[in-house]
């Protein structure tokens, strides 16, 4: 796979929409898969372009990291509610990938990005951003081919397409891909909303945006977005059963034909136990004693003398999906069996409570760092043993990519794209990870004990660990597969494209 590029007949022209990418504004895993599809897109001749709101804190990330920052001529408007709102363009760029920012310091202020409650009021930097992405030529001079929109945030972009009175012109010449991060948020809004966004009343109906009486935005783009992707493909056939669909299960099934799932990767430059410059010491496959340093860096960083138990680490933010209630629930357990835990994350404030509280009632063997602290994380990730992540769904999971690179196991639930990208070590010969079923906390713990077993056999311990940091989970392919999308969409035979 290393040596495999794409020969791109056409330079396709695409415009990822996005509410988060890092590191200019950050919340979770979507911010990360915007970093790094457009650079790996670009890499292989995709002309891919990133529109994301100017919020505070990516101004004050620009400056921090020395940015180029130039200001468009035109600015953009948008009607909303009766009023026009409009924006500067700025453009930036990051290794390699132009970035446009909508300057609109009225709307884009909220430092946590998403609101807490979603109404017509709050919804409007998102329909703003949605809407301006469809603006941005008449600035940027730029035509985008195709838009590529994330989550419900963006969502009314191809609904626009359809259903805006205005922009329904556009939808013949453009196409859309809205990929599915997380079909938890869906984008809940009054009906009366429609109006302000300028949609026809007819978008509002069992075919369109209404779900149960509501404007449901993720089930609009759903319905209107040329191809819909998810991050890892057994979440794209999860969500098409009552069981993991959150109410969307039956819309999804009647799309299917144009849904697919790709795996996301993880940018291996900034995630390289041999060159991470946070670490205390590095290591590769065959050259592991730097491993074994961090773990003891680790170990006097949370003031404990090695006792040869194994690290657990438990890191991400502390919500319901990760399966943070299943690991409180099993901590006790964990620890009579001779594990020490580690939870890194910052989240609801009772988990957050819990993490601490587990801390103090397990010293010694139980610690917990509450916020989202890089060096801690990637120290973690080097000097621990194993990674537990008992999530209750994943739609890809980023952490097991990184702990797997870093020669650290994960014990995990087999839901998404970890059973997607984890392969069980008791179960095959080429395993090299522990994967649990049911969400419970007996099955939690008998995964972690059969890791313990298999740690005790140092040997047995080693080679997993090598096989896991041999796998390739870079960009790359998956950027082949938008690629590949891209270019069906664009009506380019995918079976002219030559591999080489
Ligand atoms: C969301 C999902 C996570 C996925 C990430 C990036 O955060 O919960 O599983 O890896 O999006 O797509």
């Amino acid at each position: 796979m290393e040596n495999t590029t794409l020969i791109m007949p056409i330079k396709p022209r695409i415009l990822h929409v996005a509410s988060e990418m890092a590191p200019l504004a950050k919340m979770g895993g979507l911010g990360d898969v915007v970093q790094a599809l457009p650079k790996a897109l670009r890499q292989l001749g995709v002309d891919c372009r990133v529109l994301l709101p100017a919020y505070p804190c990516v101004l004050g990330n620009v400056e921090k990291n020395r940015l180029s920052l130039t200001r468009l001529r035109s600015p953009v408007h948008v009607a909303l509610e009766w009023r026009v709102y409009s924006a500067r363009v700025l453009r930036t760029e990051i290794d390699g990938v132009p970035i446009y920012l909508l300057e609109q310091p009225e709307l884009f202020s909220n430092p946590t990005i998403y609101p807490m409650d979603l109404t017509e009021s709050s919804a409007l930097p998102f329909a703003f951003l949605s809407l301006a992405a469809l603006e941005l030529s008449t600035a940027s001079r730029w035509h985008p081919q195709i838009f590529h929109v994330h989550d419900w945030p963006t969502a009314l972009l191809p609904v626009a397409l359809r259903w805006h009175r205005h922009y329904r012109k556009m939808g013949p010449d453009v196409d859309t891909v809205l990929t599915l991060h997380n079909l938890a948020h869906h984008g809940i809004l009054p009906q009366e909303a429609l109006t302000g966004f300028g949609l026809d009343a007819s978008s509002f109906g069992m075919d369109g945006l209404e779900f149960y009486g509501q404007v449901n935005l993720l089930k609009g783009g759903i319905l209107t977005a040329d191809a819909l992707t998810t991050v890892s493909p057994r979440y794209s056939w999860e969500i098409q059963t009552p069981d993991g669909g959150m109410g969307l299960d039956g819309v999804l099934a009647s799309q299917k034909r144009k849904l697919r799932g790709i795996l996301n990767g993880i940018d291996t430059e900034i995630w390289n136990p041999a060159t991470d410059p946070v670490l205390p010491a590095h290591y590769r496959i065959g050259s592991m004693k730097g491993k074994d340093l961090c773990r003891r860096a680790l170990l006097h960083r949370l003031g404990w003398d090695d006792d040869g138990s194994p690290l657990l680490l438990w890191v991400g933010r502390l919500v319901e999906q990760k399966g943070i209630d299943l690991l409180l629930v099993s901590v006790e357990r964990l620890v009579n069996l001779g594990c020490r835990v580690l939870a890194v994350g910052s989240g609801h404030a009772v988990y957050e409570e819990g993490i601490r509280k587990a801390a103090e009632r397990f010293e010694g063997r139980v610690w917990s760092y509450v916020g989202y602290n890089e060096e801690i994380a990637r120290l973690a990730y080097a000097g621990s043993d194993m990674l537990i992540m008992p999530s209750l769904f994943e739609p890809c999971g980023l952490s097991q990519l990184i702990a797997l690179r870093y020669g650290t196991i994960p014990v995990a639930r087999a839901v998404g794209g970890l059973a997607d990208t984890i392969i069980d070590a008791d179960g095959s010969q080429r395993g090299y990870g522990f994967l649990f079923s049911d969400y419970t906390a007996e099955e939690l713990v008998n995964a972690v004990k059969r890791a313990m077993t298999a740690y005790s056999d140092r040997r047995r311990w080693e080679r997993l660990v090598a096989r896991g940091m041999a796998l390739d989970f870079s960009w790359k392919s998956s950027a082949m597969a938008y690629a590949k999308l891209y270019l069906e969409l664009l009506g380019v035979e995918v079976s002219d494209l030559k591999e080489s």
